[in-house]
């Protein structure tokens, strides 16, 4: 985390403090994207393009988004929805969190969980971190395992179809980009709104130091 010009006293990192911090059941990886950082926090909140985008990785995951609701506390976006087929009233549930300016987390089934770090680099490059949490074992050898394998797979598989639709982003930050927002966008539109709120009262208090 950077803070900016060296000073006295610093704020805590934040985190998400609802997260299992047990190593011995984590996997992590990082790589280096050509987004903007904002672009990553972003995709992060967009549960819904699973179905589409990773169809072939979820068999049977449905298009529709049922029971969604977003919040925003602090600087921390809460989202959670279902993602259902037309027939079903219950599907796959989710949850997808951000805190700001960075951190995002996923909530795949209430046994996996994926923290992801987007730490800009410069105005074109993203350092992206994520970390696997699972609870399906405890067993020695077996919780380290399963966790890997999460990882395993997102590297080979999940991030292979995300990096075709990334590389047909035009350059810049989300301020650059509009979309016509749905329903399901409404954790984007909150980071939107906050982040917004965050650089404006930066620029105020620059403007009054
Ligand atoms: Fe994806």
């Amino acid at each position: 985390m950077w803070y900016g010009e060296r000073r006295a006293d610093y704020p805590d990192i934040p985190f998400f403090d609802d997260v299992t911090l047990e190593a011995s059941r984590s996997s992590e990886t990082s790589y280096v994207l050509p987004h903007h950082y904002t672009r990553m926090v972003e995709a992060n909140l967009d549960m819904h393009h699973t179905p589409f985008v990773h169809k072939w990785s979820v068999p049977g995951l449905g298009a529709i988004v049922r029971d969604f609701h977003a919040r925003l506390e602090g600087n921390r976006i809460y989202t959670r929805g279902q993602l259902c087929r037309p027939e079903q009233s219950e599907g796959m549930a989710f949850r997808a969190d951000a805190i700001l300016p960075n951190l995002g987390m996923i909530e795949l089934t209430d046994k996996l969980r994926l923290l992801v770090a987007s730490t800009p680099m410069d105005d074109g490059h993203t350092w992206l971190w994520f970390r696997y949490y699972q609870d399906y074992s405890n067993l020695p050898g077996v919780r380290r395992a399963i966790s890997w394998l999460a990882v395993q797979s997102e590297l080979r598989i999940v991030q292979k179809q995300d990096r075709r639709i990334f590389s047909g982003f035009a350059p810049g930050t989300i301020d650059d980009v509009d979309y016509p927002m749905v329903q399901a966008d409404l954790g984007i539109v909150l980071y939107r709104k906050r982040r917004r709120e965050l650089l404006d009262s930066t620029t105020r208090a620059a403007a009054h130091g």
